[in-house]
């Protein structure tokens, strides 16, 4: 007999091998299928998304925003990412996982990258880390990267310097800032960097920064022609309501599910209607009995 606590019988599916370092080099344009990238902060998301064959997950430091209610990336830290990459790790053993470094952990010196980055892969499990910044955060890269440390650059839109780009705004829209985004990708991609995030950037530019550097490109709000696409894991799942960018495409609304469900739920105990029988433990009929003959209903009050 199987119950609430029993666990599911169903055998595994079969996992698809972990894509390396090598592999997310291979699928430079043209060459095999299309990266797909999705965030992630938590074990079940991570199941989830394993399950469903995405290629790589990012423990973003949108966690700040998404899921801890935060103001903005800035006050994430790295006990928070590395309590939040461990779940994901768990979760997806079997799929490439990125870590956010995030805002201060890294700027400071390439010690202070090296070490912090090093955490998040000894500590994390994560194969790899991320970092915003374009060409003043190539050193940096090309540290982490010589300490053997995988690392994804992020460049156009970098939300920990929101602040200094006038807000979440996209970027690059007139000529010299669109070649400042392509020499921060160049930059990047020359100091080390396996593949390359690239936000909120006019398709065109996004094209042309694709064209010309020789590591993947990882599109989020920057058209089609990138190497693959990465989306917040809460836009896509239409668990986020508070922010609702125009690349962010919803392919579910489990926020409306999710309220709905909380509402029957609260309804049917507040009707009596839950726990039923379908949902309860039964003691066979003669323990029940004895039960009640051993422990007697106490006299009432007075
Ligand atoms: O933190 C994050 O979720 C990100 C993506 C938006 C690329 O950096």
């Amino acid at each position: 007999m199987t119950d609430a606590l029993s666990p599911a019988k169903s055998a595994p599916p079969p996992r698809p091998a972990k894509l390396g370092v090598p592999d997310i080099r291979a699928r430079k344009s043209g060459t095999g299928p299309k990266l797909v990238m999705v965030t992630a902060y938590d074990f079940p998301t991570a199941r989830l998304a394993e399950a469903a064959g995405i290629d790589l997950l990012l423990v973003g430091d949108s966690l700040g925003m998404v899921v801890l209610g935060y103001a903005s990336t800035v006050p994430v830290t790295l006990d928070e990412m590395l309590h939040h990459a461990r779940a994901v790790t768990r979760g997806a053993p079997a799929t490439h996982v990125v870590a956010d470094l995030p805002f201060m952990t890294y700027e400071v010196s390439d010690a202070q990258a090296i070490a912090s980055a090093g955490r998040l892969l000894k500590e994390g499990g994560v194969d790899a880390v991320k970092l915003e910044g374009g060409a003043a955060m190539a050193d940096r890269v090309r540290a982490v990267a010589r300490a053997g440390i995988p690392v994804m650059g992020h460049v156009g839109l970098t939300p920990q310097s929101a602040g200094n780009l006038g807000g979440f705004r996209v970027q690059g829209r007139d000529l010299a800032s669109a070649r400042a985004v392509l020499r921060d990708a160049e930059a990047v991609a020359a100091a080390g960097a396996y593949a390359l995030v690239v936000e909120a950037v006019p398709a065109e530019l996004a094209a042309l920064i694709t064209a010309r550097v020789g590591v993947p490109t990882l599109g989020i709000g920057a058209g089609a022609a990138c190497d693959g696409q990465i989306l917040v894991a809460h836009d896509v799942l239409g668990l986020e309501d508070r922010l609702a960018p125009r690349f962010a495409k919803r392919y579910a609304d489990l926020g409306t599910a999710t309220q709905e469900a909380f509402a029957a739920y609260a309804a049917e105990v507040r009707a009596g209607a839950f726990p039923d029988a379908a949902h309860s433990y039964a003691l066979k009929p003669d323990v029940a009995a004895a039960l009640r003959a051993a422990e007697p209903d106490p006299p009432p009050d007075g």
